[in-house]
């Protein structure tokens, strides 16, 4: 059993992730899920995780942190994710609502007690601004899973990847602070990424499915107006790397974080390095990873 907290920005695959991890309560105990801005405003995002929370009928605590990256504006992402953040499924209200502590102050009272995993799936603010406030926690920090960064050419622009841009300077922080950091980019999601033909297998029949579908029912509308038969879940490659390591191929090495660039500000510029602390993937086999993924829809929905 691993304790983790995941720390995202829900977010279509942000909740895909959520839900892989809920349905191996045997391996992954997720003590904690923070939020940050990132996808849209952390007020929505936050929002977002609780409405799941509630129609799932679980309650993981929850703990908002950082409403702007450390030095540069938010930027919502409207076009991946809608103005709500998770466009497509109808959620009710939550009643239950994200707990007054901050998410730093959440990770401060863990970290004194108990070393964890953190799973990061957005930008990488809460995180940066963490090590920089609590140094002396680091120790505790076992890893640092994340899904962030590019290898060859960004998503947000041909440099970088949203997550890492969003925040360079956290993301250099994190990357800097000799914590082991296991870097899921963006090659190695697309690897694993879905067939449009495997999401329209997945039922609106059963109560997690029908909450997949419909995530899909939005998320799925930027590959289909590129004409592409697949799109990548992102933040599900963390999450199952953490259940079966042995399906991705990688590398160790130094990852370092552009800051000064013009356009290309959060690039991330890897070097292989056999003594580096960071371990980036770089391929998994895509059937397997998918079936991890439908399995956990089907394995939720069949308690
Ligand atoms: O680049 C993909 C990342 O940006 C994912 O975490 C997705 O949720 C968005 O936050
Ligand atoms: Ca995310």
């Amino acid at each position: 059993m691993r304790k983790i907290i995941i720390d995202c920005d829900p977010g279509h695959d942000d909740i895909m992730a959520i839900i892989t991890a809920l349905a191996h309560k045997d391996e992954l105990d997720i003590i904690g899920i923070t939020t940050v801005a990132g996808n849209q405003t952390l007020d929505k995002v936050t929002n977002n995780i609780l409405k799941v929370e509630n129609y799932l009928g679980i309650n993981i605590p929850v703990y908002s942190g950082y409403d702007k990256p450390i030095i540069k504006p938010s930027m919502p992402q409207p076009i991946a994710h809608g103005e709500s953040g998770m466009d497509g499924p109808i959620l009710e209200e939550s009643k239950v609502k994200a707990s007054n502590k901050h998410a730093l102050d959440f990770y401060k009272e863990v970290l004194e007690k108990e070393k964890i995993t953190i799973v990061a799936l957005a930008p990488l603010t809460n995180l940066g601004m963490l090590i920089a406030t609590y140094p002396n926690l680091k120790d505790n920090i076992e890893q640092i899973v994340l899904m962030g960064g590019a290898l060859n050419g960004g998503n947000i622009n041909k440099y970088a990847e949203f997550n890492i841009w969003h925040d360079p300077e956290a993301a250099k922080i994190v990357f800097d602070s000799n914590i082991k950091v296991v870097m899921a980019p963006i090659e190695v999601c697309e690897s694993g990424a879905i067939l449009l033909s495997e999401v329209n297998n997945i039922s609106y029949d059963k109560k997690v499915s029908k909450l997949v579908r419909e995530l899909f029912d939005f998320y799925c509308n930027y590959a289909i107006e590129r004409n592409l038969d697949r799109t990548s879940i992102f933040d599900v490659v963390p999450i199952v790397y953490l259940l079966k390591p042995e399906l991705f191929k990688y590398e160790l090495g130094t990852v370092d974080i552009v800051l000064d660039g013009v356009d290309s500000q959060g690039q991330t510029i890897f070097k292989k390095d056999e003594n580096g602390c960071h371990i980036v993937l770089l391929e998994t086999d895509r059937e397997r990873f998918i079936k991890v993924f439908i399995d956990a829809i089907n394995v939720l929905d069949d308690n």
